[in-house]
């Protein structure tokens, strides 16, 4: 008796074992099969922010956004889709197109929605991530909050995010992207992640790879002309256009006029030392950046070197810089002028522009 009802607990205990490790096997075998899966989608460098050797840490919070590569692919999406815009006619990059650096090969001012002209030249947006401030004021100052600029901005995208995120959140595809690159998001798309998405493809267009930089790496030679245009631009520019990203990231008036019919820096601070001042801008891949300045003023990088050889206007903010010794502008004979023009030509980054990722 005693011995049959062991026997029938020990049979239990055996059926249940059984039981539970047959429930356990497909998630055990599930475990593994996901656990390999996963080691093959670990985030390749390709779709991760890597900070070229040769430039400074990243101003961007990196850690607070990090770059995927869903994430990045959203951003990439809503980067060239109209439907940011209030008639659904404008996307971010029909001013900012990726062959020419992302700036606009065809308007000197920019224009949004019903053909509206806007007030400045739309700039190249590469490098965002190592930038402090934006806009040619400096009067956005974090890259996150570049967007509801250009979409509430009348002259552009004439829209409200309020009705962006409404119309992301009816679409199609959008609900179901957001979750995947965002799954601590929710169910709903809401503004820091729409913002997000975009930064992370903002931050993902690092122009690290011209012939300077290769140049820079040890791996490229430039021509005597070339070095020569360095020499001369070290000399004679570098006090603005410094560092590895040819720009301080200060606010400087360059003398395009004596009167401002924009205050430039002047209009955010209020300050009368910062009226015509602008940002002095990176002169990466400026070969294709045209036309030049805020307001478009020049066509070619030859109007800009005889700007700045003969053209520079006096006014109370104009920079130092331009007017040492008594003398306007920087002295340029016509063939420094060319030398200084075949340097600029070595930052253009071919590969960044034809990178398929973007
Ligand atoms: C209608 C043309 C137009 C559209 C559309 C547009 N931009 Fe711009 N963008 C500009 C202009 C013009 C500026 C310079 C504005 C200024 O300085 O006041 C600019 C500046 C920027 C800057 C700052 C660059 C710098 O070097 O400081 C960023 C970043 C940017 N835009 C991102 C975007 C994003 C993201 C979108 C889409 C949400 C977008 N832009 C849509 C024209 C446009
Ligand atoms: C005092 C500071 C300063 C010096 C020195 C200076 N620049 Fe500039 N540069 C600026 C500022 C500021 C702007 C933008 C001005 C604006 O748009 O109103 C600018 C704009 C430019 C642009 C137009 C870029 C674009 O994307 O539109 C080019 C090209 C340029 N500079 C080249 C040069 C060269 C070459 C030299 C030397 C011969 C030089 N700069 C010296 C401050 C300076």
């Amino acid at each position: 008796m005693m011995n049959s009802r062991h026997a029938a607990l020990e049979f239990i205990i055996l059926c249940f074992n059984f039981f539970t490790m047959k429930n356990l096997l497909p998630f055990l075998l599930l475990a593994l099969v996901f656990g390999g899966c996963q080691k093959d989608e670990l985030p390749s460098a390709k779709y991760s922010f890597v900070k070229p050797a040769h430039f400074p840490e990243p101003v961007y919070p990196l850690d607070r956004n990090p770059v995927t590569k869903e994430g990045f692919e959203l951003g990439k999406k809503i980067f060239g889709d109209p439907i940011l815009s209030r008639d659904g006619s404008v996307a971010c990059n029909n001013c900012h197109v990726k062959g020419v650096a992302f700036a606009d090969p065809q308007h000197p001012f920019s224009i949004g929605v019903d053909e509206r002209e806007g007030l400045r030249n739309a700039p190249g947006i590469a490098n965002m991530a190592f930038m402090k401030e934006f806009m040619w004021d400096g009067g956005v100052h974090h890259l996150d909050f570049a967007p509801p600029n250009a979409i509430e901005n009348p002259l552009e995208m004439d829209e409200k995010m309020t009705h962006v995120l409404w119309k992301m959140n009816q679409h199609g595809s959008y609900p179901a992207l957001f979750r995947k690159a965002f799954p601590d998001m929710g169910d709903t798309i809401t503004s820091p992640y729409l913002l997000f998405a975009l930064s992370q493809y903002q931050n993902m267009l690092v122009s690290a790879t011209s012939k300077y930089d290769h140049y820079k790496l040890g791996d490229a030679n430039l021509t005597a002309n070339e070095l020569e245009g360095l020499a001369l631009f070290e000399q004679k520019c570098a006090a603005c256009h410094s560092g590895i990203l040819f720009t301080n990231q200060e606010y400087r008036n360059n003398g395009l006029d004596s009167e401002f019919a924009d205050l430039g820096r002047g209009k955010i601070t209020e300050s009368p030392d910062d009226m015509g001042c602008f940002k002095v801008p990176s002169l990466r891949n400026v070969e294709l950046t045209k036309p030049y300045m805020h307001n478009a003023r020049f066509k070619t990088l030859e109007e800009v070197l005889d700007h700045y050889a003969s053209g520079v206007k006096p006014s109370a903010t104009l920079a130092d810089e331009l007017q040492q010794n008594g003398t306007l502008g920087i002295p340029l004979t016509p063939t420094e002028k060319a030398r200084i023009i075949d340097f600029l030509k070595t930052l253009t980054d071919h590969e960044f522009i034809q990178d398929t990722r973007f």
